[in-house]
């Protein structure tokens, strides 16, 4: 039996639908709201407000549950391969052993056009690499036929692999042309993480490098309709072609509340541990009103319970450093900032638990990853997620273009003022 709200205005009774997801999440669906009733909703943030209907990734707040298409992230971690959770996020199926080396020919196959690199190697070293990584994926639409950029005429298999390719060489072409480090190109030969660190680093990356890199891009693959998934579908929604939409996934993962808190986390334990590591005192910043300052890598929109990604890169953490033989300080920092936060009523009392950016950066630094490049580590882990959040969007029959509504509450119609009377 369908389910019903009624709404009572001016008089008039309306029944709005519900529906019901396949976790029992309910929706009121308010399609008809403004045509019935003339009022619309107000939802500062969104933060109650469904998009759209998805398959891809379930999260579950309240418990620290996150899946893609179904799988927990703990056993995807632990037994998958980021190649594999791309296609899985972009197929809705595990790939048996001849697709998945069907898209990983198509993941290498692409190569980084000429002008693409000129344009890496013309940017100032003092450039961040998401404004980098943001302004080539862009450019690159400038060296692609023109038919792939109509959206009802790509090969969308061939674009996610030319995009997941290129995310790589251009993150790790500027890391080492900023310091003046010859450029290594993209062997085919390589595994995508091992070419990826291969690229940055000049060496095959150990087994337990490979292996941290292949949990943390996973991790980050996708995470539902977050702030910069939204800004992939908004973008979409317009038919632009994924390579705009996918630059505008970048701009928006750049901010310190989003994807640029992994950045912040560190750049706030550095600082704590230069002010002689007392974290309380940070503690006590966050919580005063009147300091923006807000403890990084802490509380989620949606999970209000340890963030199931923060607790697996949490236990990684201790195991890599010690396979690393690396003593790193600022991870008795966070440990020691976590537990006093964890024991705080304001933490408490508002469901602030540590988030996927909180450990994150600890690991990329053990690796000999700079604190910059942390956002783009991301990126290059959410570009799959993106680019299964733009397909959905776009495959989807009926999809209507993003246009929001808004609460006017400026002047009312009032004349102009000739200048000589102001
Ligand atoms: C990511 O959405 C996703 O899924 C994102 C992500 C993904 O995979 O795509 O998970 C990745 O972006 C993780 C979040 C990384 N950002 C940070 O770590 C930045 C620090 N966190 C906060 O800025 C904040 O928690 C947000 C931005 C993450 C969430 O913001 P909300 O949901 O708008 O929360 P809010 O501002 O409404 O906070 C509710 C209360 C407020 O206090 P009161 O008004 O109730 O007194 O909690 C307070 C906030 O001031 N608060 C914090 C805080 N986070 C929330 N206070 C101090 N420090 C914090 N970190």
């Amino acid at each position: 039996m369908a389910e019903y709200v009624k709404i009572k205005l001016n008089g008039n009774e309306i029944e709005l639908p519900v529906i019901e997801g396949t976790e029992n999440e309910k929706a009121i669906d308010i399609s008809k709201l403004r045509a019935e009733t003339g009022y619309i909703t107000l939802d500062d943030g969104f933060g109650n407000t469904g998009s759209c209907k998805s398959k891809i990734t379930f999260l579950d707040g309240e418990k620290g549950i996150l899946r893609y298409r179904g799988y927990p992230i703990d056993q995807l971690a632990e037994k998958s391969s980021f190649l594999e959770v791309s296609y899985l996020l972009n197929h809705g199926e595990l790939p048996s052993k001849t697709e998945l080396e069907k898209f990983e020919r198509t993941v290498k196959e692409p190569t980084l056009p000429v002008e693409i690199c000129a344009l890496l190697d013309d940017f100032p070293k003092t450039a961040h690499p998401m404004g980098v990584a943001a302004s080539a994926i862009a450019a690159l639409s400038c060296f692609v036929p023109r038919e792939n950029l109509d959206i009802t005429k790509i090969d969308k298999d061939q674009v996610l692999g030319q995009l997941m390719e290129s995310i790589s060489i251009i993150s790790a072409r500027f890391f080492r042309h900023r310091q003046g480090k010859k450029i290594i190109g993209s062997d085919p030969n390589l595994s995508y993480v091992q070419n990826l660190y291969n690229m940055m680093f000049g060496e095959i990356p150990s087994d337990e490098v490979k292996k941290a890199l292949e949990v943390l891009l996973i991790l980050h693959a996708d995470h539902e309709q977050n702030c910069s998934a939204s800004a992939v579908r908004v973008i979409g929604s317009a038919q632009s072609n994924p390579y705009a939409c996918i630059s505008g996934g970048l701009c928006a993962l750049w901010g310190p509340l989003h994807g640029g808190a992994n950045q912040a986390v560190m750049e706030m334990l550095e600082s704590i541990q230069a002010d002689g590591g007392d974290y309380r005192k940070a503690l006590d910043r966050a919580k005063d009103k009147e300091d923006p300052f807000r403890l990084m890598g802490f509380g989620h929109r949606v999970y209000k319970n340890f963030d199931p990604r923060a607790k697996i890169i949490k236990k990684a953490t201790d195991t890599v450093l010690e396979q690393l033989g690396v003593e790193d300080p600022l991870l008795d920092v966070a440990k020691g900032l976590e537990k006093v936060a964890l024991e705080d009523p304001y933490f408490v009392d508002r469901k602030l638990y540590p988030n996927v950016d909180f450990y994150s950066g600890i690991i990329y630094r053990a690796l000999g990853i700079p604190t910059d490049m942390f956002t783009v580590m991301f990126a290059i882990g959410r570009m799959p997620g993106w680019y299964a959040q733009w397909r959905e969007l776009v495959d989807f029959k009926g999809s209507r273009i993003a246009r929001p509504r808004q609460v006017y509450v400026g002047e009312n119609e009032r004349d102009y003022i000739l200048m000589e009377n102001r």
